[in-house]
């Protein structure tokens, strides 16, 4: 468990620092293969502490991650606004806390003479090593290195193929969070995640619905529907979501008109803009989450299109951009095609004031 310190965020956009007390409640004891063949990676924290190490063999490693990470400078944040080695010295303690079974005992025994005292891993110190080389010379992302994201009070398993979840959507869970607090429809009724990655909007959702409340999640990525099975069910949540693959509404064509919620963070940066992202983006995370096409409304607007024939009159709707532009090029479509189609369009901001989420409701008369 990481305590007391932010954890890093990749940034699509400007960096927004994330909660940082998350919370590891719920073991991965229990959990039956997804529904597809691909079998996600467990996340470090929950491998089996089969390994071992001497405290003296872990006080090099660190000596070594660091000089390693300060050698970095300021090169990445002058290159591409990527890490410094004040992050990259805390993602060392995080990695080790997530490695090895008893964190604490480490804590204890520092600064002591005690270099003998054997700890309990859950990987070889080799791998360790080999994990730190990625993350500095191939600048693999803190969260694929160590299997998880820490996103509002959950832990969520993320690996490569599957974008991990940023801080700036947990709002959309608030903004659901608000809505159904008043309003037993919306809570008892079905929603709709598209493009689910690795689950944290559907899962963040069903949390907070009521016992009927249910939420279906696509994706057209076979890792994001193997990671956000795992995720469901490390949740314990397999009765209240349903993961299914395919291209964003064709997985719902029996459930038209029924959703009273429907919500996406769908790939919206601009083809020719991926290049100059954050080597940790731009390099690991999956085009198909990223890309948005040519000015990145391509599937906003698939979206928005969508949205109406899928949500029963007085449904909501929350839809994430990339930031100003993108909101208000999306509301003047919905206001010049189908503004019959839609009450209440508004644009919300996120955490750090930019405008980020166009929202809404289905019209009650169409
Ligand atoms: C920006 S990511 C968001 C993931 C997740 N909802 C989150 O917020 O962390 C966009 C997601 O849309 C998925 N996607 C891309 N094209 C799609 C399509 N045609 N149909 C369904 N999902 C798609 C990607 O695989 C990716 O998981």
């Amino acid at each position: 468990m990481r305590l007391g310190l932010a954890r890093p965020s990749l940034s699509i956009f400007p960096p927004i620092l994330s909660r940082a007390n998350s919370v590891r409640p719920i073991s991965c004891s229990s959990i039956s293969p997804p529904p597809t063949s691909l079998k996600p990676q467990t996340p470090l924290f929950l491998r089996p502490p089969i390994y071992s190490a001497t405290l003296s063999d872990l006080q090099k490693w660190q000596q070594w991650a660091k000089n390693l990470a300060s050698s970095v400078g300021s090169h990445f944040t002058d290159l591409d606004n990527g890490p410094d080695p004040t992050l990259l010295h805390r993602e060392i303690n995080w990695l080790l806390q997530d490695a090895l079974e008893n964190p604490k005992l480490r804590s204890t025994h520092l600064g002591t003479d005690d270099g003998d005292t054997v700890m309990k891993m859950r990987a070889e110190m080799e791998d360790l090593y080999t994990l730190w080389k990625q993350r500095i010379e191939e600048r693999r992302p803190f969260q694929y290195v160590v299997g998880c994201e820490h996103w509002r009070d959950m832990v969520l398993s993320v690996e490569e193929g599957v974008l991990v979840p940023r801080p700036e959507t947990e709002l959309i869970v608030d903004l659901v969070d608000d809505l159904v607090k008043g309003n037993g429809e919306l809570r008892e009724g079905l929603w709709a995640d598209l493009g689910t990655g690795s689950g944290a909007l559907a899962i963040g959702i069903a949390r907070i619905l009521g016992p009927w409340g249910r939420v279906i999640a696509t994706d057209l990525s076979p890792v994001a529907v193997a990671v956000a099975s795992y995720n469901v069910q490390r949740y314990n949540l397999q009765d209240k979501i349903e993961i299914k693959l395919g291209s964003w509404f064709e997985p719902l064509k029996n459930v038209e008109e029924q959703f009273v919620g429907l919500v996406s963070n769908p790939p919206y940066i601009p083809s020719d803009h991926i290049i100059g992202l954050q080597a940790e983006v731009a390099k690991h995370e999956p085009r198909l989450a990223l890309d948005g096409g040519a000015n990145g409304m391509d599937d906003l607007l698939h979206l928005c299109h969508g949205a109406a024939s899928m949500l029963k009159p007085g449904g909501f709707f929350a839809f994430e951009t990339n930031g100003e532009k993108q909101c208000k090029f999306l509301v003047d479509h919905m206001q010049k095609e189908s503004k019959s189609s839609f009450s209440g369009v508004d644009i919300v901001s996120d955490f750090a004031g930019n405008k980020r989420f166009v929202t809404g409701f289905r019209a009650k008369s169409t």
